[in-house]
């Protein structure tokens, strides 16, 4: 079995970094110790930070949606990924009305296999909650998916409150747990409604017609619901102060909620609507971009641990395909890139400028998503036993996001120009450098992560 021991390097794990070697026995770590003396290839990683490969647990590559499909694939999606540090993501099998959950997941399958580049696992978002589809439910714990999404807003995804409330009682039953878009859809609907009879339907108006309220008061219904329910839930894509506020009142009355946001929530703000129509409408996703005021308490929650994890919402569309919008900003696909670049972003941002340790940033990118999905220890962690997922992250580098060194197929970054602290130098997925200096080494060798319960 070929072996690796990496000498010299800090290892990093939510307690904060711990000088160790590492050796590794084909796709696994078996020993994480000082001084290690071993027959191996040793690789010398002095001065270097050691993370468990990223997860990153919000992904849409492949999706068909708003009459088009995401400009990444399994295939380039997950190459960026690697590029950021990602080894592991979990991607939204999407059930489409009408489909079966078992439908559903099979069409991810034959999207991802032999195409991806990093591991990968799926969520199942749930758009039409049927008898025969709660009846699937056991059927999908027994093929590795074991959290779900709903969406309390978009005609082609939303469920009812009731729905909902029948998904969470059955998952509860499962041990399962569902993350939410939380959007009030008819607010979101009669705004949007009065921005077209005024004629105000250039991309400035899209974070005018989806209010933080609308956040916060569907996150106060979903709260409410699992509360009656009893059971934990994860709220995705937080991006309000408004709608954090709502988490911090749910908890206070014992609800259980975990909490995810997504890196252009903690760094940008929505000034990016002010520009010409390409330049904004790369930013149109949902929820919107926010203001200063939000930015700042997500940082605060990302610091304190009142928001568990940070993961992308990778969803990447060309400045063509955005033009469908040019006329109308209802009709933009949404979505942003985001899997390359979120480990440097929370390292220059988060951890250089001292919001967050870089043991916080584990926890958030490597550990707490592992655990939350049921992936704790095979991922997540370096430690002996785990899947010998390994970034080489060199502290001292520094650099500019630009769209040439991106491996995206979406043509653009949302942070062109950006200047970072930080590089993923190398990567290794199950053992094998697969990512090295800025170049993919070796492609397609991702597998599928059957996931047991979520470890809350
Ligand atoms: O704009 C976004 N976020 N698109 C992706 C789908 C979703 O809501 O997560
Ligand atoms: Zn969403
Ligand atoms: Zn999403």
């Amino acid at each position: 079995m070929n072996k690796i021991l990496f000498k010299g390097g800090w290892v990093v794990s939510s307690r904060g970094l711990k000088k160790n070697d590492v050796l590794v026995s084909g796709d696994k770590i078996i020993t994480v110790g000082r001084h290690l003396s071993v027959d191996a290839e040793v690789v010398d990683v002095s001065g270097k930070l050691l993370f468990p490969g990223f997860i990153d647990a919000h992904t849409h590559f492949d999706l068909e949606v708003s009459d088009t499909v995401t400009s990444d694939d399994f295939s380039s999606g997950t190459k960026s990924a690697l590029a950021g540090g990602v080894t592991t993501v979990v991607d939204f099998a999407t059930q489409n009305k009408g489909e079966t959950l078992s439908e559903a997941l099979n069409n991810w399958h034959v999207k991802a296999f032999a195409k991806s580049s990093c591991d990968y696992a799926f969520h199942m978002a749930v758009s039409d909650l049927r008898e025969d589809v709660i009846e699937e439910l056991p059927a999908m714990f027994e093929q590795g998916v074991t959290s779900f999404k709903v969406y309390m807003t978009y005609p082609a995804m939303i469920l009812s409150d009731k729905e909902i409330y029948e998904l969470l009682s059955e998952l509860k039953k499962l041990g399962g747990i569902v993350g939410c878009h939380c959007e009030n859809a008819g607010l979101i609907d009669g705004i949007r409604g009065e921005l077209e009879q005024k004629g105000d339907l250039s991309p400035r108006f899209h974070p005018i017609s989806r209010p933080s309220s609308a956040e916060a008061e569907a996150i106060h219904r979903y709260a409410r619901i699992a509360e009656a329910v009893d059971c934990p839930v994860i709220v995705v894509h937080l991006s309000s102060e408004a709608g954090l506020e709502e988490i911090r009142r749910a908890r206070k009355r014992g609800a259980k909620i975990y909490v995810e946001t997504c890196p252009h929530y903690l760094l940008l703000e929505d000034s990016v609507y002010e520009k010409d129509f390409d330049e904004s409408a790369k930013f149109v996703c949902s929820p919107p971009i926010r203001k200063h005021n939000d930015r700042k308490a997500l940082w605060n929650a990302v610091r304190s641990g009142e928001i568990q994890t940070v993961s992308t919402d990778h969803c990447s569309f060309t400045s063509l395909q955005k033009r469908a919008g040019q006329y109308d900003f209802r009709l933009i696909p949404n979505g942003m890139p985001g899997v390359e670049t979120r480990s440097i972003l929370m390292y220059t941002y988060g951890v250089k400028k001292k919001r967050i340790t870089v043991g916080r940033m584990c926890e958030l990118l490597c550990e707490n998503p592992s655990k939350l999905y049921g992936m704790f220890p095979k991922k997540g962690i370096i430690k002996a036993g785990s899947d010998a997922d390994i970034v080489v992250f060199d502290p001292h580098s520094h650099g500019v996001i630009t769209k040439e060194n991106q491996h995206s197929s979406c043509g653009y970054t949302p942070y062109e120009g950006v200047k970072v602290s930080g590089e993923v130098e190398r990567v290794y997925l199950r053992g094998e450098l697969v990512f090295s200096d800025g170049e993919i080494i070796k492609e397609n060798t991702g597998r599928y992560v059957s996931r047991g319960k979520p470890e809350l």
